[in-house]
């Protein structure tokens, strides 16, 4: 297993580009099972969850010609299998984004429960009443969703709560459902909106994604199709938040600043510079920082999958301060390990009220989720001597080449093997 051994302080600055963003790509792969031509998808990010979705692709017959970071996908037809087995599906929970597409183009499906981050409960119950409601039959056993249909017929349905990947699982099903399907309290994130705009481009009919009512008109069938990923606002939203960390100076290229505003207005409320044009994004920090509240929530409020990242920057602010997570029971893994290194956060239910500043120092840590990881990445960045960030695969279903991305802003960092 490998592992990051960082050596501080350090400090960020320096110009880096934001990779494709892999929660719009992950549905982006998936969409194309429902085309009958070929599917182009540019600007890809090299990370492991995509690597996981592209064979699970291939599994289910698809041809998947891959080159640097596009993807030409063209899906067998109706001959395919239309399973999408544990051993495939047991790191990734999106490849329950597999289930509509292949229920809405073959007419059943069968998928195995979601593996993924660790961060909660995360149930599947708004995808599959979503998809009963578009006239599915939808089955739980041995650990599988078994879903059919001979053709899923447009209906109005509600979420309980706004889901992200059921939002997407709906959208796509729906796009091949006989007749309108108008989906409510649906989730905002900007990587719906670029599904939409994927969905669109293949034949679809949408209207309104990106907000909290969608309505799709449905069609026969979806075609060719070439589509640029979006830029990933975490991605980039961690190496700002680096910047702001390590007292730093880094311009992000290729972001979109309207999607990273939720982060931007908190840095700016804490005492960072933020520059933002519409295609990139500096922050930069020359004075102390101060400490500054913040409660997750769905797009447009600020993201949980930088929760932890901003949470590692609070312990360098001065004052005490709140992080509420609302979004998911159970994300504030990383706690334990900032405290390790010397932070002062103390969590009551879903609150972690944080005091500061701390003179963090290296330790030997452990990551346990995707964005956690990235937590201690950067409490490694601005602690003195070195830390050692174990499991690092965590940070390798979403970062791509994190290492090389944070040398080449100053920061000494080395890949090694445990
Ligand atoms: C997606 C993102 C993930 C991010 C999360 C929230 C992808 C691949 N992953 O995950 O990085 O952290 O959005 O922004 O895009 N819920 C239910 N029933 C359901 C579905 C969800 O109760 O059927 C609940 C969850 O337990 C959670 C909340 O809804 O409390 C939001 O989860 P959801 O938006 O579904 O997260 P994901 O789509 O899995």
């Amino acid at each position: 297993m490998d592992c990051f051994e960082i050596t501080g302080p350090g400090r960020l600055s320096g110009r880096i580009q934001a990779a494709g963003a892999k929660n719009a790509a992950l549905p982006a792969l998936a969409a194309t099972l429902l085309s009958e031509g070929t599917v182009e998808l540019r600007g890809l990010p090299l990370v492991r969850d995509i690597r996981t979705m592209a064979r699970l692709l291939e599994h289910l017959g698809t041809s998947v010609e891959s080159d640097g970071d596009s993807v030409r996908l063209t899906p067998s037809g109706t001959a395919v299998a239309d399973d999408a087995d544990y051993e495939l599906v047991k790191t990734m929970r999106a490849s329950i984004l597999a289930l509509g597409p292949l229920v809405a183009r073959l007419g059943h499906a069968r998928v195995s429960l979601p593996g993924g981050c660790a961060i909660g409960v995360r149930p599947i119950d708004q995808h599959l009443a979503g998809l009963e409601a578009l006239g599915a039959e939808v089955t739980l056993e041995h650990g599988y969703v078994t879903a059919k249909a001979d053709r899923l017929v447009g209906n109005r349905f509600r979420f309980a709560v706004p889901t992200v990947t059921g939002t997407e699982n709906l959208l796509m099903a729906s796009c091949l459902a006989r007749g309108t399907t108008v989906l409510e309290n649906c989730a905002r994130e900007p990587e719906i909106a670029d599904l939409a705009r994927l969905l669109t481009s293949m034949g679809a009919n949408i209207d309104g994604a990106g907000q909290d009512r969608i309505e799709i008109q449905g069609v026969d069938r979806l075609g060719s199709a070439s589509h640029r990923i979006i830029a990933d606002r975490i991605e980039g939203g961690t190496y700002l938040v680096g910047a702001a960390i390590t007292g730093g100076d880094v311009t992000l290229e290729h972001a979109s600043s309207a999607d990273l505003a939720p982060l931007l207005e908190v840095l700016e409320q804490a005492g960072c510079t933020v520059e933002a044009e519409p295609d990139q994004v500096r922050v930069a920090v020359d004075g102390p920082l101060e400490a500054t509240s913040i409660e997750t929530s769905p797009h447009p409020g600020f993201p949980t999958d930088l929760q932890a990242q901003y949470m590692a920057l609070m312990t360098q602010a001065q004052g005490r301060c709140s992080v509420h997570e609302t979004v998911f029971e159970n994300r504030f893994q990383h706690v334990p390990e900032l405290v390790r290194m010397g932070a002062a956060i103390e969590v009551d239910g879903g609150y972690a009220w944080i005091e500061g500043p701390s003179r963090l120092s290296g330790a030997h840590v452990m990551a346990t989720d995707l964005r956690a990881s990235a937590s201690l990445v950067l409490a490694g960045l601005v602690a003195s001597g070195t830390t050692v960030v174990h499991r690092i695969y965590h940070l390798d279903r979403g970062y791509e080449g994190m290492e090389e991305k944070l040398r080449r802003l100053g920061a000494e960092v080395e890949r090694t093997s445990e």
